[in-house]
């Protein structure tokens, strides 16, 4: 099927890089006339955007509007910006149960990290997942990836890890895996080493992590990455640093968490394993910042956690961008940050961490979609890429994270559906 859309005020194709996988970073994440065209029109066909060109040409090629007919998807935009769909790099998109009760003990004074010595946190979620049916799961998910497309997200991630079982773990994937062709394209993650269950010993759990879960998880064969809660008081760096080896013996690529309250030497790991990322990293050293950006691993931010927990930002994004380090941001959404809005993760690196729009933006398109192993022009809008895009509420692309709390876009397109 032909696809074509005329009338856009502004296009960012994001199509310039300087970076080896499409990665736009340093000075050029800056330079908005780079990447935001104003006269650009694109004919699509078959999911692919196979031609770019001026508004009057296109419409002179195809004899538009007046040669508009049934085999033709025409579609005037009407001034509306266009840019590419979002790239949530980081979710837990599936776990039951409900937290808002920890909200009281957090307004009390209580620390995450408290709130989880009392048994709550990530295990209260683990036992209400664990009672989860598959097709509760697969209905959780259906819901929830409605609601991140219609926010305009057409590619996510998705851990697994509130199962601390491994018959839960391997549910919870093939929920994920079952959630594939909902206008989202999804990668999956296992996340088996996400806490420890209580009274367990750690040792013992480690082992049956790596000799029992890993396997399965390879022979079940829908996890591409493996991700571990790499943080003082949850998975140590030397279990980490085994966990990842061994899945990586199995051909998993590295996401990690890492330094999430404190500098526990995580991105430092991360750029050891070559980790495709290495995210929250609220804390990590600059040296560490500088060690993963030569490593060529990411770091990914997730502004949407200390904001939950009422923390300040810790990350300094202008400094990111002077130094030309390796990064994006993404939604964290899990039972703490139940937020699956990329808009209001760009709202919060705009309006909080006074970076430009258009740097925000590339941090959730084409910077985070370096990261997973995605189709050609994945987080850009290329010819001979995927057509993945959002058709915003606004006539500049800049207005993609400048409405917290509102959706800007008016229709999100996954090359799926044309
Ligand atoms: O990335 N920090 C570790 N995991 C999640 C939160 C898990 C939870 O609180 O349920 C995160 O923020
Ligand atoms: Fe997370």
């Amino acid at each position: 099927m032909d696809t074509v859309i005329v009338g856009a005020s502004e296009v960012a194709h994001l199509s310039k890089s300087n970076e080896n996988n499409g990665r736009i970073d340093g000075e050029l994440m800056l330079n908005r006339d780079a990447h935001v065209t104003e006269d650009l029109a694109m004919h699509i066909k078959d999911g692919m955007i196979v031609k770019f060109s001026t508004n009057e040409e296109m419409k002179l090629e195809w004899g538009l509007p007046s040669g508009s007919n049934d085999n033709l998807n025409y579609i005037d935009v009407e001034g509306a910006a266009i840019i590419p769909g979002f790239v949530d790099a980081h979710t837990h998109l599936l776990w039951d149960g409900d937290r808002s009760n920890e909200m009281a003990m957090k307004l009390s004074g209580m620390s995450y990290r408290q709130i989880s010595e009392q048994g709550l946190g990530i295990a209260s979620t683990v036992s209400a997942t664990q009672k989860a049916s598959l097709n509760r799961l697969i209905e959780i998910g259906k819901s929830r990836l409605k609601r991140a497309h219609n926010l305009g997200t057409t590619t996510l991630e998705a851990k697994s890890g509130y199962g601390l079982d491994l018959e839960t773990e391997l549910r919870l994937l093939q929920a994920s895996s079952s959630l594939e062709n909902n206008g989202v394209s999804l990668h999956h993650t296992w996340l088996g080493a996400h806490a420890y269950p209580e009274q367990v010993d750690k040792n013992n759990w480690n082992r049956h992590l790596i000799d029992e879960q890993i396997p399965a998880i390879i022979d079940q064969g829908i996890a591409s990455y493996v991700d571990v809660f790499c943080e003082p008081g949850w998975f140590s760096i030397e279990t980490t640093d085994e966990i990842c080896r061994a899945s990586m013996q199995h051909g998993l690529d590295i996401r990690l968490h890492v330094d999430e309250f404190t500098d526990g030497g995580g991105l430092t790991l991360a750029s050891e394993l070559g980790a495709k990322t290495a995210d929250h990293a609220g804390f990590s050293s600059d040296d560490a910042r500088a060690k993963a950006s030569n490593a060529d691993v990411n770091t990914g931010f997730l502004p949407g956690t200390p904001y939950v927990h009422g923390d300040s930002f810790t990350t300094d994004l202008t400094r990111c961008i002077e130094e030309g380090w390796k990064w994006s941001l993404a939604s964290d959404f899990n039972p703490n940050c139940r937020s699956l809005s990329i808009p209001f993760v760009g709202s919060l690196a705009v309006h909080r961490m006074r970076i430009p729009p258009i740097a925000a933006l590339i941090a959730v398109t084409a910077n985070a979609a370096s990261t997973v192993n995605g189709k050609e022009g994945v987080g850009k809008l290329i010819e001979g890429g995927v057509a993945d895009l959002n058709i915003l509420r606004t006539n500049s692309a800049d207005g993609w994270c400048l409405m917290p709390g509102d959706n800007p876009v008016k229709m999100t397109i996954h090359h799926s559906q044309l």
